[in-house]
């Protein structure tokens, strides 16, 4: 099978089965349609018989195809096509992966069949979930810094470490799921990547007492009353699984190491969800980045897992919904956060925030920065400072007014933080660029805007460890 896998991979590559080939090929108006679950313009743009056409239809579109010589023979003999009924039909989902940073050719991901709505047979319990938004999202996430050794924790059909193999000399990847781990095989084969290490079992438990530098987790972190998927749920309460995983990845982390997972966490009625989920980082050891990208209210969250579960509309859709709800009024939940967590072994700083906005990507390309702006806010003194790159300045106010109502730092690069701000700091963004001590400039400043020396240098004090912590500014020499 292993060498079948080989010579289905040199298919693909001849017929430049990539995600940027797939896309031209069905164009956009069938590859919108496609993404909405509908095959039938993807079906026309597919009627011409090449190679890629074939390969198209037999993984996207879910069809059979007409037996092709040495393409189908080697589809079959890897276990990723059967015969049935004359013609040659796929047995799982394999799709093209282009890195974050959109090298075309980092692999390909083996998964189990697509379920459509209204399709014949429900999601399998040991579904195993295919390279979508949520993986995309974690893997621009992920430090860009190569490492020794690095953990996929809920492998799944393998992706992360796909993702991974640019920067980890060792890959272990983990799930509870053998399916998961068999696909994840596969995918590993199809892709050429060898020796990754493949261990089944819960969690954190497979690698009890081993250290890495990098972790990352795409966990199924999915809150449901019933916990029936293992792709997206992992049968432990609320959010515990994510609240375990942060305060145990830690002690599985070399210092300096990561660990970048996304999460779900809940929102209950009259506590703060920031105290909530800041509260999983007392024990400490860790810096710790939690971002909420969006919340949904306990309705939105029902209907958006049992659509993943193409069970909208089914016999049972009613009763699971209103389960749903019950089971979230009973824990008094308000609604439900989706976000990412990134640490970093070795400190002890804690930052909960929410970012809504859209924000550069890929994020890991730049997280270190993030992390040492968190934790040197506070170690700011008299240093020289530089005006973060892309910082712009809006002023708002009246037309024709002399003085500006309000000041805005926004940054165009980067996390795209906005912040109000006062004279003081924007005539400081206007000349810090890292090669003047602090002293001096806020000297001119305050003699430009006739305010004593001292007022400046103390609001400069009270509100730079915070801009710094934002990025709008950075401690030169760093
Ligand atoms: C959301 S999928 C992520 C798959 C893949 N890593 C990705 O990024 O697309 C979650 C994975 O975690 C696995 N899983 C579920 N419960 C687990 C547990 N207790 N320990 C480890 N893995 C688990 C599932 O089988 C599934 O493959």
């Amino acid at each position: 099978m292993i060498d079948a896998l080989g010579r289905v991979r040199d298919h693909f590559h001849q017929a430049g089965y990539t995600v940027a080939g797939v896309r031209e090929l069905l164009g956009p108006v069938a590859g919108g349609a496609l993404a909405r679950d509908e095959i039938v313009p993807a079906l026309r743009a597919t009627r011409g018989g090449s190679p890629l056409e074939a390969i198209t239809r037999l993984f996207w579109l879910q069809v059979g195809i007409p037996e092709a010589g040495p393409l189908t023979d080697d589809l079959v003999a890897a276990g990723l096509a059967e015969r049935s009924a004359g013609e040659v039909r796929a047995t799982v989902h394999v799709e093209p992966l282009e890195s974050v940073g959109g090298d075309p050719g980092i692999g390909y991901v083996v998964s189990d069949l697509k379920v459509r709505p209204g399709g014949e047979a429900p999601l399998r319990l040991d579904h195993v979930v295919g390279a979508g938004g949520a993986s995309a999202n974690l893997a621009q996430l992920v430090v860009h810094r190569p490492v020794e050794n690095a953990l996929d924790l809920g492998t799944g059909s393998g992706v992360q470490a796909l993702h991974l193999a640019d920067r980890a000399r060792k890959i272990s990847a983990t799930d509870v799921n053998p399916r998961a781990l068999a696909l994840a095989q596969m995918s590993f084969a199809l892709s050429g990547l060898r020796d990754v290490e493949l261990l089944k079992g819960s969690l954190l438990d497979p690698v009890r007492d081993r250290t890495f530098d990098l972790i990352v987790s795409n966990p199924p972190f999915v809150i449901s009353p019933d916990g029936r998927f293992s792709y997206r749920e992992s049968g432990l309460p609320g959010d515990e699984v994510c609240r375990r995983l942060v305060t145990e990845a830690p002690s599985y982390l070399v210092d300096g190491g990561w660990c970048h997972l996304l999460a779900n966490w809940l929102h209950i009625g009259g506590r703060s969800w920031e105290e909530r989920v800041g509260g999983w980082f007392t024990a400490g050891g860790c810096d710790a980045w939690v971002v909420q990208r969006d919340v949904q209210d306990p309705a939105e969250y029902a209907e958006l897992w049992l659509r993943d579960s193409c069970e909208t509309g089914t016999a049972e859709y009613r009763r699971r919904y209103d389960a749903w709800l019950d089971h979230f009024e009973r824990e008094n939940v308000t609604g439900i956060g989706f976000g990412w967590i990134s640490l970093r072994k070795g400190g002890t700083t804690v930052r909960v925030e929410e970012l809504r906005q859209g924000v550069e990507q890929p994020v890991g390309a730049y997280v270190e920065k993030i992390f040492d702006g968190m934790a040197g806010g506070e170690r700011f003194s008299t240093g020289a400072l530089r005006t973060a790159a892309g910082v712009v300045q809006e002023q708002i106010g009246p037309p024709g007014a002399e003085d500006p109502e309000r000041i805005v730092l926004r940054q165009t690069r980067g996390l795209r933080r906005a912040a109000g701000v006062g004279t003081v700091e924007a005539a400081l963004a206007g000349v810090c660029d890292g090669t003047l001590p602090m002293e001096p400039l806020l000297e001119a400043i305050a003699e430009l805007m006739g305010l004593p020396a001292d007022d400046v240098r103390a609001h400069a004090q009270a509100v730079l460890p915070e801009l710094i912590a934002d990025g709008f500014f950075e401690i030169a020499g760093r």
